[in-house]
């Protein structure tokens, strides 16, 4: 099959793009005859004496002038080498809004200049736009090379012209091609009137160019667009568009946020056919092998391979209506992939002249077609990539929900780390110093499972024998540092990591910090685990081992009886999940010894010292 070439257009009619674009669609027969009829009938009866190309395509000026807005036009052809799709975006109004549209999904840009204004603005508009979307490749047409007596020596100037702004982007693939769109030369076929001009013509170089290698094959991710649940057969499958990586039956997945693990049973097309391999951007049904609870928005991927999850990321956007401008402290929906979220705008780091490349760090607003970094808070975390390694993943559009408009169109740069601005202190005090070195033991299970009472009782055996030991009671720490979290996962993951991060400068400072949380979620823990790696201090994860119907007859609280009566939902357990540890470094059963002996068990684990 025929490797299909999305390709971005962007100029006002003067630069000869519809021309360039009809002169493509003319040479290589795509248009219909009966277009050509007419295209001939109405340049006849202008009275110009060859077809007017530029009517192929100007069909869609009638009906901006009766006020439709048509932000970018979409145009076919193919030759039998490939595919193409021409996203056509009018240069003169909103110039960059409509080119952030048309590029996002680009594998290459057309950059038209015409060969007697040489390098404009807009040119070099075009071409950062180009590069900030993470269009690789850029074809500079040099039009209008009848008009300059096919000359050779203007040509190179403007390649050397634009060659040197082009440096300073991030751009990979730069060709120039001299070109006359009006008379054909050098579009599809070479031009007898430029022999000093070496390379192919515009076409041969848009056959031949290499993107397949653009596309990210490596990191796995599948959006869930909505799940598909056959009552009769018992059928639950996740359809989507692949956004990144290969996925194949009998791949282990694991869903975000939850973090529930799986595997790939079974792949289909769009047709119900089965599919031994899935890659982007191919729409398919995916079907596990257990019954996990995903939704829509949930997003696949490998477990050894997960996107960047944040709450706070750093972003670059663009101001997409004049309507009103970007103000830090602005409230918005983010749609990101296939879920939305409430995000707010923190900050506005600088907003960028796309023209000098300057960034004016004063900056309080963006306007329409203005282009600025920010931080933005999200009320759940981005499951996410940055915007270079995946465009899909990593782009993202704001929502004003008083009016439903599209406000700004972004790509997410990582997660915003204040640690970025400030630089860590190193002590000068070695570890090794202080009179006691320090671990964390984690304790995770049920509700009820015991892990507070060994944890207490853990402590207790520590201190007596005059080692610094603190417990961190999860219940306990809710009241205060974790106050203002509930049981969602995201919230879990956050409390997990809050009091990982305590756990570890105890443990820094020479203590044993003993956590006890119910922490759920295997990814959460390991997270912890990492940390302590990190920073060489040892973790103990203790697995507290209760089953369900002996923590559920215990029930302190009569949490239990409130989660099966429908009073509390999402109590882990119930209706709630808990990924037990697959690498604990003890597991005990908390219906099997008292809390003492468990405690011992643990103590001998940790070794006289
Ligand atoms: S964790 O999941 O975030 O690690 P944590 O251990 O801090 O939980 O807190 C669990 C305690 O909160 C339980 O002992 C229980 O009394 C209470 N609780 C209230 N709602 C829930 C819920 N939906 N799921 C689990 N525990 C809950």
């Amino acid at each position: 099959m025929a490797e299909l070439l999305r390709m971005a257009t962007a100029g006002s009619v003067d630069d000869g793009k519809s021309t360039l674009i009809g002169r493509l669609l003319y040479d290589t027969k795509t248009i219909l005859s009966d277009q050509l009829a007419a295209v001939e009938l109405t340049s006849r009866e202008r009275g110009e004496d060859q077809p007017n190309l530029a009517l192929l395509t100007d069909g869609l000026r009638a009906e901006r002038e009766q006020g439709i807005t048509i932000d970018v036009a979409y145009r076919y052809f193919a030759t039998p080498k490939r595919k193409f799709i021409i996203a056509d975006t009018p240069g003169h109004v909103q110039y960059t809004r409509n080119m952030v549209t048309g590029a996002s999904t680009a594998d290459l840009a057309l950059i038209l200049i015409d060969a007697r204004k040489g390098v404009l603005e807009q040119s070099r508009r075009h071409a950062f736009i180009a590069s900030l979307l993470g269009v690789g490749h850029l074809v500079v047409c040099v039009n209008k090379m009848d008009l300059v007596d096919y000359s050779a020596e203007r040509f190179e100037e403007i390649r050397e012209e634009f060659a040197a702004f082009a440096m300073k982007l991030d751009v990979s693939d730069l060709t120039f091609v001299p070109v006359s769109a009006l008379h054909g030369d050098n579009v599809v076929h070479r031009s007898a009137e430029m022999p000093w001009y070496e390379g192919t013509s515009l076409l041969h170089h848009l056959e031949e160019v290499y993107v397949a290698s653009d596309r990210n094959l490596i990191d796995a991710r599948f959006p869930v667009q909505y799940v598909i649940r056959d009552q009769g057969s018992d059928f639950r499958g996740y359809a989507g568009t692949v956004a990144g990586g290969i996925f194949k039956p009998g791949d282990e997945v694991v869903a975000l946020p939850s973090g529930f693990t799986s595997t790939v049973r079974a792949i289909w097309g769009p047709g119900g056919e089965p599919i031994t391999e899935a890659f982007p951007p191919q729409a398919v049904t995916v079907q596990l092998t257990d019954d996990l609870d995903v939704a829509r928005g949930d997003l696949l991927c490998r477990p050894g391979n997960r996107p960047q999850a944040s709450q706070s990321v750093d972003a670059m956007v663009c101001w997409l209506t004049e309507r009103s401008r970007l103000t830090p402290g602005a409230k918005y929906a983010i749609r990101h992939t296939t879920r939305s979220a409430k995000a707010s705008v923190v900050e506005l780091d600088y907003r960028l002249d796309v023209n000098t490349l300057h960034r004016d760090e004063a900056a309080e607003s963006l306007a329409l077609n203005e282009i600025g970094r920010i931080r933005l808070h999200t009320q759940s975390p981005l499951q996410f990539d940055p915007y270079r390694r995946n465009r899909l993943t990593g782009s993202f559009v704001l929502v004003d929900e008083a009016t439903n408009d599209t406000v700004a169109a972004g790509m997410l740069l990582g997660p915003h780390l204040a640690t970025a601005k400030v630089v860590w202190q190193h002590g000068t005090l070695g570890r090794e110093e202080r009179a006691t070195q320090g671990l964390t033991v984690w304790l995770t299970g049920l509700s009820a499972s015991g892990k507070s009472s060994v944890a207490a009782e853990l402590e207790r055996l520590l201190v007596a024998e005059g080692r610094p030991a603190y417990l961190l009671d999860g219940d306990n720490l809710r009241h205060g540092l974790n106050g203002d979290l509930g049981f969602s996962a995201a919230d879990r993951a956050e409390n997990v990591r809050r009091v990982g991060e305590v756990a570890r400068l105890f443990a820094d400072a020479g203590m044993v910090a003993i956590a006890s949380l119910i922490s759920p979620y295997r990814a959460d823990r390991e997270q912890v685990r990492a940390a302590h790696q990190a920073a060489g201090l040892p973790f103990v994860e203790v697995y507290v081992d209760t089953p369900l119907e002996v923590c559920e007859a215990r029930d302190p609280k009569g949490m239990y009886a409130k989660a099966r009566s429908g009073e509390i939902t999402g109590f882990t357990g119930v209706d709630d999940p808990y990924e037990p540890p697959v690498h604990a470094e003890l597991v005990l059963r908390g219906d099997e010894g008292d809390p003492k002996a468990l405690a011992a068990r643990i103590r001998a684990l940790l070794g006289p010292h």
